[in-house]
């Protein structure tokens, strides 16, 4: 299977979601990339949109494609948020914040109509946790939090987490989000234990935000060679 396909697949049937007058949530990471080619060319067509993004990476691209987009202060109303995701339970839970803008994505999605999540078909997991699941952290005592990152994993059923810092591509310094944050990347192998997970890393100051997003996607689009898979779930 093309990952590449799968991904784009996946992409253009999330258009179908797409109505004029819309206000969309513009996700972030490969996949979401894809979208926002193919709505910048319904645009192109006609489609009449406004998009807020959820990511300076994102900002940049629909930039370049024309795609109007509002400042976050000024948006009354999402109608629709259209994001990737690492992975996917069967209950539509996910982990993100593999390209590290889960807070922006979290905020957006949280205040959508509808979120519908795109996916190449590997995404799709029995129990999250096998991609290691990305906390972001104030940089302020970071290493207290991590130490409280790893208590709050193992208390909830984590049986042995593994509590590393993103660093930058180029290696050496911390990887840096949008918020000028830190992110901890948490290798889990399992969660068995979401929303207990979730509640608990919540709870801990210098948490900025966690990469579980819990009862938020209704909509699942998985793509693959041929075609995608379109999985409603209910609220
Ligand atoms: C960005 O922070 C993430 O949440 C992405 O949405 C997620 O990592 C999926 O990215 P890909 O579509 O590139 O796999």
């Amino acid at each position: 299977m093309s990952l590449d396909d799968a991904k784009r697949n996946a992409a253009a049937a999330a258009l179908e979601f797409v109505e004029d007058g819309m206000t969309l949530g513009l996700g972030t990471g490969s996949t979401a990339a894809f979208f926002v080619e193919f709505l910048a060319d319904e645009i192109a067509d006609g489609l009449l949109i406004k998009a807020v993004p959820t990511s300076e990476t994102t900002r940049r691209q629909a930039d370049a494609y024309g795609i109007p987009l509002i400042p976050v202060e000024h948006v009354e109303r999402i109608h629709l948020t259209v994001d990737g995701a690492d992975e996917i339970d069967p209950n539509a839970n996910l982990i993100k914040g593999g390209g590290g803008a889960l807070l922006r994505e979290k905020i957006i999605a949280n205040a959508s109509d509808l979120m519908v999540v795109i996916a190449d078909a590997s995404k799709s997991v029995d129990v999250l946790g096998q991609f290691p699941l990305p906390v972001e952290v104030t940089p302020f005592g970071f290493t207290i939090t991590a130490k409280k990152v790893f208590d709050a994993l193992r208390q909830t059923g984590v049986a042995r987490p593994g509590v590393r810092l993103r660093e930058q591509a180029s290696g050496g310094k911390p990887f840096l989000t949008d918020g000028k944050n830190y992110i901890l990347d948490c290798k889990c192998g399992s969660i068995p234990n979401p929303l207990e997970t979730a509640a608990a890393l919540a709870n801990i100051p210098g948490v900025v935000e966690h990469g579980l997003f819990l009862n938020m996607a209704r909509t699942v689009i998985l793509g693959d060679d041929e075609g995608a898979e379109i999985l409603e779930f209910e609220s």
